[in-house]
């Protein structure tokens, strides 16, 4: 059984991951198709060992095709996937363009499952923001334990969450300095080079900015409605890899080593809390890895039935890609799809 599979926004950072894993994971395909905007038709992807020549989304025909994974931004999403899907082929969405869409479901495998059977209803599935998938997949466990009433999390987001556009801009802001080259700011708002910036998409009538918003919407439509969260998203001059601070507030007592055992033994997640120097993990060593590294897990002596930890995932993978070929991967295991062209 083989699917054919378009990958919408193949030239880019999560596309080309979305390549990469498709591949690596052994998803069932029968065909990939590379896609991207007009500027790209006719150049070259690698896809395992093959290369896969651009086709342009304008005027391709998705007729046959059972699965488009659109990693292409809000805009271009809001325009194609709902033509997409009514030609039968089911989109797996990265923008934020579906996600709080109640008829479309916001899916991580590892926590919410179940809630994938609504997708028929636009053939679409939204998967959620980069900071907020690394989140839930760490919090989901604890919260099953314990019930989370409270979380305050502050983002130490890369460069690579901002696209091809947000990479190229720290390393040549980065090489301007060593040159002693005026440095330019085209993508983030300030310099991003040897700095950090508190502020991630547009800012919001309440002060906070949309990123801070997303990460509370989409807890509640995965996790929990109920669980109150507060962010501060920030950008930091590293390329891959998105790291949180967290205090979360339960309902019930929790101690840091019954939460480092649950870790322990929860999908997606990897404990790396030694209490010692260098026992930790940092964005760097998370980058092309596939877990949710979970840190510095403590209890917050300043408050009842609260915990500290450090979260750290490759906002690429996790935060996207792997995400996103999860969800497809949970279809076939469900039997939520079917080749539309059978085998010969
Ligand atoms: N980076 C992350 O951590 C992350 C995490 C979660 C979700 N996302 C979401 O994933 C999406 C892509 O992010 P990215 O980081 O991969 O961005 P990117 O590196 O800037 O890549 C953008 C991709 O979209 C394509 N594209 C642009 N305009 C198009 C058009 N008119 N028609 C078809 N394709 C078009 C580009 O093709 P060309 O090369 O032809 O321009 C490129 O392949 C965004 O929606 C983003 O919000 C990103």
């Amino acid at each position: 059984m083989g699917f054919k599979v378009a990958v919408i926004g193949a030239t880019g950072n999560v596309g080309r991951e979305m390549l990469n894993i498709l591949e690596e994971r052994g998803f069932p395909v029968s065909e990939v198709v590379a896609i991207a905007s007009r500027r790209s038709q006719g150049t070259e992807v690698s896809f395992g060992d093959k290369t896969l020549k651009v086709k342009a989304l304008e005027g391709y025909d998705f007729s046959d095709t059972d699965i488009a994974i659109m990693s292409a931004g809000g805009n271009i999403s809001k325009e194609w996937s709902p033509k997409i899907g009514k030609q039968g082929c089911v989109v797996i969405d990265n923008s934020s363009a579906f996600r709080y869409d109640p008829e479309v479901p916001l899916i991580v495998p590892e926590v919410n499952p179940d809630a994938i059977s609504g997708f028929t209803r636009k053939n679409i599935i939204a998967n959620p923001n980069c900071s907020t998938a690394q989140l839930v997949v760490a919090l989901k466990p604890l919260h099953d334990a314990a019930t989370i009433k409270r979380i305050v999390v502050a983002t130490y987001q890369s460069v690579s969450g901002a696209g091809k556009e947000g990479m190229d801009e720290l390393f040549t802001q980065t090489r301007a300095v060593f040159v002693a080259d005026p440095v330019e700011a085209k993508k983030f708002t300030k310099r991003i080079a040897f700095n950090v910036i508190p502020h991630i998409d547009v800012f919001m009538e309440d002060g906070s900015t949309k990123e801070e918003w997303k990460m509370v919407a989409e807890t509640k439509k995965m996790l929990d409605p109920k669980i109150k969260l507060t962010a501060t998203c920030v950008r930091v001059p590293v390329f891959i890899g998105h790291s949180e601070a967290v205090n979360v507030e339960f309902e019930k007592p929790i101690t840091a080593d019954e939460a480092r055992d649950i870790l322990r033994e929860a999908p997606g997640c990897l404990v790396i809390d030694k209490r010692e120097d260098g026992g930790y993990i940092t964005p760097i060593e998370s980058a092309g890895e596939d877990a949710t590294y979970i840190s510095r897990i403590r209890e917050d002596s300043t408050l009842d039935n609260a915990l500290n930890m450090w979260i750290v995932s490759d906002n690429l993978r996790k935060g996207a890609a792997l995400n996103a070929v999860q969800i497809a991967e949970l279809l076939v295991e469900r039997g939520l799809i079917q080749p539309k062209k059978k085998a010969a």
